[in-house]
């Protein structure tokens, strides 16, 4: 049994990147396993986020993340603002990092690339993340591979304050899949698939209408080389479809490959896109059944409290180690 902890930002409706490298395995773990998902609004607002949009995306993820499979019995779920922990570890997270490093992560500097006023936010999100994980005594999380570098950061600041101080943390690992860890957008299939891309070709959402979901991939990019190959360098459109199809469709890359030998893009995109459609849909109606519900705030209340008890358990100890605050009270 391992204890596992992951999240997703409320910055849009999570999208099918989201879904098969990461939130579809949220599911899948939480047979034998401790697991923590969180809403992690607080990652959220490191770039400016509008009130009312932000309410209906933290609803939507909640509603999400029990359609796709989350079971309240088995798994906690909870918004990250409403355990002070979260932020609080985050400021000692960040005291015990060292510039440099912060400046090193990739998508710090692909975020703030072009940006007169870069939020400071912006900088100190790994530690911020490093907090999310470590307060849960993570052993797993489950990531697309964009992760994996915050991942290493948060394994060198556990590592970093367990040497220090005493060792209070658990270092946890990566669980990035084979297939589906880095889904490309289907409008520039060398840069991954994003919430945030301007391009809303480029993005299938997971609430997307069947017409839509279709019409996307229909006018997905690929080559003029008309045979259907995995070469993720040379044919990164077809690669991808590849990955999408395989993982909707729960068939391996190499059986799809040999059945739509000689058979054109045209045929492959439409089944590639009832492939998506059949597996999004059951999610869709789970999700309507949902989001106008009370047990949506009745999961998130009591997932708040069982975080909370948890976290607050190593936040004592971490005051303890530091000497901060009262130590014969904690
Ligand atoms: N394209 C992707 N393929 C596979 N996994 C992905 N993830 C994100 N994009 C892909 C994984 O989804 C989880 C939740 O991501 P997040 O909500 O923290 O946001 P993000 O990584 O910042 O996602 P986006 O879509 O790329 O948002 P923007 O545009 O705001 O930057 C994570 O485990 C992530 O690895």
């Amino acid at each position: 049994m391992a204890k596992i902890f992951s999240g997703v930002q409320p910055t849009s409706i999570p999208h099918l990147g989201n879904y098969l490298g990461a939130m579809q395995n949220f599911a899948t773990l939480q047979k034998g396993n401790d697991c923590i998902y969180c809403i992690v609004d607080e990652h959220a607002v490191t770039l400016p986020q509008d009130p009312a949009t932000m309410q209906n995306n933290i609803r939507n993820l909640a509603a999400l993340y029990l359609a796709m499979g989350i079971d309240p019995k088995q798994s906690i779920l909870f918004i990250q603002s409403e355990v002070p922990c979260h932020a609080q570890l985050g400021w000692i997270m960040q005291c015990i990092s060292y510039m440099g490093e912060l400046e090193r992560m990739t998508q710090f500097k692909d975020k703030s690339k072009g940006k007169n006023a870069v939020p400071a936010g912006l900088l100190t999100y790994p530690p911020l993340m490093a907090a999310d994980i470590l307060l849960y005594q993570t052993e797993l999380v489950p990531v697309g591979a964009d992760q994996k570098q915050h991942l290493e950061l948060t394994r060198n600041l556990a590592e970093r304050f367990n040497h220090k101080y005493a060792p209070v943390f658990t270092l946890p690992e990566p669980y990035i899949p084979p297939v589906g860890a880095r889904i490309m957008s289907l409008a520039e299939p060398t840069k991954k698939m994003s919430k945030s891309d301007k391009n809303k070709k480029g993005t299938i959402f997971t609430l997307d209408p069947e017409n839509q979901i279709v019409k996307k991939i229909r006018s997905a990019i690929t080559d003029d080389e008309a045979t259907i190959r995995y070469d993720r360098e040379h044919k990164p459109g077809i690669s991808n479809l590849l990955d999408i199809f395989s993982l909707c469709a729960g068939r391996s890359i190499d059986e799809l490959v040999g059945a739509y030998q000689g058979k054109g893009y045209g045929e492959f995109k439409t089944d590639v896109a009832e492939a998506v459609v059949t597996m999004l849909k059951p999610i869709q109606e789970r999700y309507r059944n949902l989001i106008e519900s009370s047990e949506l705030d009745e999961v998130l209340d009591e997932g708040a409290e069982k975080a909370y008890t948890i976290a607050r358990s190593t936040l004592n100890q971490v005051y303890k180690a530091m000497g901060m605050g009262r130590v014969s009270r904690l």
